[in-house]
């Protein structure tokens, strides 16, 4: 048996409350009706989004004990199709916690009832923001890693945070400057087509 020593003290108790992950966990299950699916007879993607968003916003306000916004969405690569008929259950756990931000990781299955196969649809990390009832910015609890997921998943948003990060600045510098011939030659390769502009 291991046993798990604390990885690190608060720096004050009183300073903030601290929760574990498994006050906040939650899961919404779904059956997926025939008013939900697109012209293919498959889910329409917008309607996993909306129950993302919604056990995020459970799971984040719950942990934060105040309202949440949604600041944030880390891609959401649909892994498979969700057919009418199936049950999509979202289990969602708090994974880090910055000082009014916290992000929620998100995992997505859905099961057919007739066979109980279950299917992994799509893992992704929602940033919510907690706000106060004047919709200021508030503190969020600190949060004890209690197992080695929670430890592994903390460390992991953090570091998707940093490279986050550094990706909004680089995607800052991306301007594309009012020169037509320059476009054309950076357009060069791909399947578009620039008719001749009169000047
Ligand atoms: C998200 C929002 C609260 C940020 O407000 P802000 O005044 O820019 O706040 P700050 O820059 O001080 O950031 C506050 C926290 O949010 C985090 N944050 C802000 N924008 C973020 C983004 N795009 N992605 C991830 N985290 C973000 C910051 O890192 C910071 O975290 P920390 O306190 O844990 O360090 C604000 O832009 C907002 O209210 N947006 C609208 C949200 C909303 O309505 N969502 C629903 C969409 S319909």
């Amino acid at each position: 048996m291991r046993l798990l020593v604390p990885l690190a003290m608060p720096a004050s108790s009183s300073e903030t409350s601290y929760k574990n992950t498994k006050f906040s966990q939650t899961t919404i299950t779904e059956l997926m009706i025939p008013s939900y699916s697109n012209f293919g007879g498959k889910i329409h993607g917008g309607v996993l989004l909306s129950l993302m968003d919604k056990v995020a916003y459970v799971c984040a306000a719950k942990h934060a004990g105040n309202y949440c916004v949604t600041a944030s969405i880390d891609t959401v690569d649909f892994l498979q199709p969700v057919e009418v008929g199936e049950l999509v259950s979202l289990m969602a756990s708090v994974n880090y916690v910055g000082k009014t931000s916290l992000v929620v990781g998100i995992r997505v299955i859905s099961e057919n009832i007739k066979t109980n196969e279950i299917k992994h649809t799509n893992t992704s990390y929602f940033t919510m923001v907690a706000k106060d009832e004047s919709n200021n910015l508030v503190q969020v609890p600190g949060l004890i890693l209690e197992s080695q997921d929670d430890v592994r998943r903390f460390i992991e948003a953090r570091k998707r945070k940093q490279i986050k990060q550094n990706h909004r600045k680089e995607a800052e510098q991306i301007k594309v400057p009012d020169d037509y011939d320059l476009c054309r030659q950076l357009l060069a390769g791909e399947r578009c087509y620039i008719p001749v502009r009169e000047i």
